[in-house]
């Protein structure tokens, strides 16, 4: 983005631009089919529509599964009429599946769901994903229903390299490997013999389709984790990453999960500078979001993006699909510091609030993560905030290794974690697991040695003790009987004591060098393939020795925040840490135009005007972006801790 410079309300008001095309009013009617071929050409879902057929009535409510005819439903009266291609728009256990693409499959749910997708209606939320689980168009009663989900990773945030190890082992020998997002698109830019950068959408399109949403909801889940990176929305200066791309997949994901009646939690997972230096944080390094020369301005930068979404997804074209928005993937809360990452939060969450609004239905809930920070930590944060959730990442593997046999962690989950999630649910409110695997060791490929200190396999700088091989922990090929039976016991006692979660991840891609999924613990997919993960979720009820773990009632706030709490957590934080005081350092100004995010453009076949919504909810809200004010000077967003402001910081 250019800096602006005019900061005129007339001026501020006209700047917000839907970066495919301009748009001249606020509600913007797309008739599909005469959508203008400069959009992306996104083509939503289903299949070409010889006739359309609305059903006679839709499956009812009652959850019985009775939309169970493999044709799917049609009328009765368009059949009669002798036609033999009549396109379904809702369909239940064994009826067909026809993709964008033309291919084929059959969806499979035994748990009474049914999809749903009118491309007259395409926001119908009728589609329910098990009859236990409520339709879309239902009150999802949280606390009571549980959110049994798992992350779609890999995927729009592409984890280096284990999720999709064949997108990096091609450059893994070279002399700038490709270890983070950063390296990788940045070296894909430079492979134009292989495809270029192209190569990164060609991940989208393949490593996740419609089909595993289909599959997700046919496993009895009702919740998917999407992580989305920053560039989904923009890149500025040389940036390397792929721009805008990845939200275009996004919003097929919405429609995809509207179309099998999932849920989605919406985790936004690269922050521009990082907010952990992690690799899956788009640049391996350090921390540069409220850490650093650059923590300010970065974190100015994070919280417009968190603007942006929260307007889009908080419209009421999607607001009943993605009903869960994580800000911030795991902030490293001790190089940040708590009242820093507490007062970005507070930020965060009226952003979001202001997007939609007070109350159930009126936008996300607002998911924050712990950010590494013990539970009691986060006890009464935000007194009366509406609908906010804490998430927490328990993960066995990263806290040591130990030698010992699957079968001795299979109550584990249970004792280790049962009562503290608990706790969460009386003294903070919502409490979900918004990561968790079946690893107890860090064996896996590209896992051996993450973190911390300790490793099973080999050494660790530092440490001399070697637990073993790793081969029985990932060539799962030769597991037996006793080992899945003790994943799968692990894997009901981790459901049952963290009560609402989210596995990580769905699918894991192979090895191009083995052709084989070599981080087995990982994927939830091969996990109920091979039968170590239940085919019924529910089975995990009462595993850990009580079947209602929470029984209290969740907090429901009035959605303002105590004046005497929110002026405890000042905006921006007086000091950044590594930095110093924050009017030393870069800042951003509001004066940029506003990069709304587009709607999808909707398939042909649809003769009906629909309203796709101008991606901004509240057109109270006509603040600019945040951008470069043209005579201070910047540093890269991920220059890192040690550097020194720009010095004079303004001509
Ligand atoms: C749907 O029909 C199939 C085949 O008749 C049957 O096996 C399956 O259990 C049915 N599913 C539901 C939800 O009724
Ligand atoms: C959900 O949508 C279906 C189909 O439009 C409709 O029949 C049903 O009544 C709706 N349920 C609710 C609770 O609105
Ligand atoms: C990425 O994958 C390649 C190929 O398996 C491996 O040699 C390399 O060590 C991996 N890179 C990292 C940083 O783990
Ligand atoms: C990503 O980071 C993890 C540690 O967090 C490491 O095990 C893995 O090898 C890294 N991958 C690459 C490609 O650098
Ligand atoms: C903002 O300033 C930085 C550093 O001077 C520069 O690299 C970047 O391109 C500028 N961004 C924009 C959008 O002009
Ligand atoms: C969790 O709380 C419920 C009451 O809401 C209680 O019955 C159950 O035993 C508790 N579980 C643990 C592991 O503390
Ligand atoms: C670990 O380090 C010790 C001491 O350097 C060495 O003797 C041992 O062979 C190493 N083990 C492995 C598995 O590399
Ligand atoms: C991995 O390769 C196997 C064997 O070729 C194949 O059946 C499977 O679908 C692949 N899995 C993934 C996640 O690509
Ligand atoms: C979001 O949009 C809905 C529907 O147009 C509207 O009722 C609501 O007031 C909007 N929220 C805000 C905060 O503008």
């Amino acid at each position: 983005m250019a800096p602006m410079t005019s900061r005129g309300s007339k001026y501020l008001e006209e700047k917000r631009a839907v970066y495919a095309a301009p748009r001249s009013k606020r509600k913007v009617v797309i008739v599909a089919g005469t959508a203008a071929a400069a959009l992306l050409i996104l083509a939503i879902v289903i299949p070409v529509y010889f006739t359309v057929v609305k059903p006679k009535s839709t499956t009812s409510s009652d959850s019985s599964g009775s939309s169970n005819n493999s044709g799917g439903t049609s009328s009765p009266s368009a059949t009669s009429t002798g036609k033999s291609t009549l396109a379904a728009v809702t369909g239940g256990d064994g009826s067909k599946i026809t993709t964008e693409d033309g291919s084929q499959f059959t969806y499979s749910n035994s748990f009474g769901g049914y999809w749903y997708y009118d491309p007259t209606d395409p926001f119908n939320n009728a589609a329910r994903p098990q009859s236990w689980s409520p339709a879309l168009n239902e009150t999802f009663n949280y606390g009571v229903d549980i959110i049994r989900g798992v992350n779609v990773g890999g995927w729009l945030t592409i984890e280096p390299n284990y999720s999709s190890p064949a997108l990096f082992e091609p450059y893994a020998a070279d002399s700038y490997p490709a270890v983070d997002e950063y390296t990788l698109h940045t070296i894909l830019r430079a492979d134009t013999t292989n495809g270029g950068i192209e190569q990164i959408e060609e991940h989208y399109k393949t490593f996740i389709t419609e089909q595993d949403f289909a599959e997700i909801a046919g496993a009895g889940l009702n919740y998917v984790r999407i992580p989305l990176p920053y560039w989904a929305i923009e890149t500025r200066g040389d940036e390397p990453f792929l721009p805008k791309v990845a939200w275009t997949y996004f919003l097929k994901a919405i429609q995809w999960c509207r179309k099998y009646g999932l849920r989605i939690n919406l985790d936004f997972h690269a922050l521009p500078g990082s907010q952990n230096g992690w690799n899956h944080s788009g640049k391996l390094g350090s921390v540069n979001v409220l850490n650093g020369p650059m923590g300010y301005a970065n974190a100015q930068r994070s919280l417009d993006y968190i603007r942006i979404l929260a307007e889009f997804v908080s419209q009421p074209q999607y607001r009943d699909v993605v009903t869960i928005f994580g800000i911030a993937n795991e902030i490293l809360g001790s190089t940040v510091g708590e009242d820093q990452t507490k007062a970005f939060y507070l930020q965060a969450y009226d952003i979001v609030r202001n997007a939609g609004g007070i109350g159930e239905g009126k936008g996300p809930w607002v998911s924050f993560h712990d950010a590494f920070f013990s539970r009691s930590e986060w006890s009464g944060f935000l007194p009366d905030a509406d609908r906010i959730t804490l998430d927490s990442h328990p993960y066995l593997c990263f806290n040591g290794q130990s030698n010992a046999a699957m079968s001795t962690y299979t109550t584990t989950p249970c004792t280790t974690w049962g009562s503290l999630v608990n706790g969460t649910m009386s003294d903070f409110g919502l409490a979900n697991a918004g990561e968790f695997s079946l690893a107890v060791t860090d064996c896996g490929e590209y896992l051996n040695g993450v973190n911390l200190g300790t490793r099973y396999e080999g050494n660790y700088t530092g440490y001399t003790t070697s637990m073993g091989s790793c081969t029985e922990w990932t060539d799962w090929k030769s597991w037996d009987d006793d080992m899945k039976s003790a994943m799968e016991q692990f894997s009901l006692a981790s459901m049952d004591a963290l009560q609402n979660w989210f596995f990580w991840t769905w699918k894991i891609g192979n090895s191009s060098i083995s052709g084989e999924i070599e981080s087995p613990a990982w994927s939830y997919q091969l996990g109920l393939q091979q039968g170590w993960l239940p085919k019924d979720p529910r089975n995990a009820v009462g595993t850990c020795g009580n079947s209602s773990p929470w029984t209290g009632t969740l907090s429901a706030g009035s959605g303002s925040i105590p004046a005497s709490v929110s002026s405890s957590l000042p905006w921006p934080p007086a000091t950044i840490s590594n930095a110093g005081t924050v009017t030393s350092l870069p800042s951003y100004t509001p004066t940029g135009v506003v990069p709304t995010l587009p709607a999808p453009t909707l398939t042909a076949s649809a003769t009906a005007s629909i309203d796709v919504g101008d991606g901004w909810n509240n057109s109270g809200d006509n603040d600019g972006l945040m951008v470069n004010i043209t005579s201070c000077s910047y540093l890269d967003p991920w220059v890192g801790p040690s550097a020194s402001p720009p010095s004079p910081l303004c001509s």
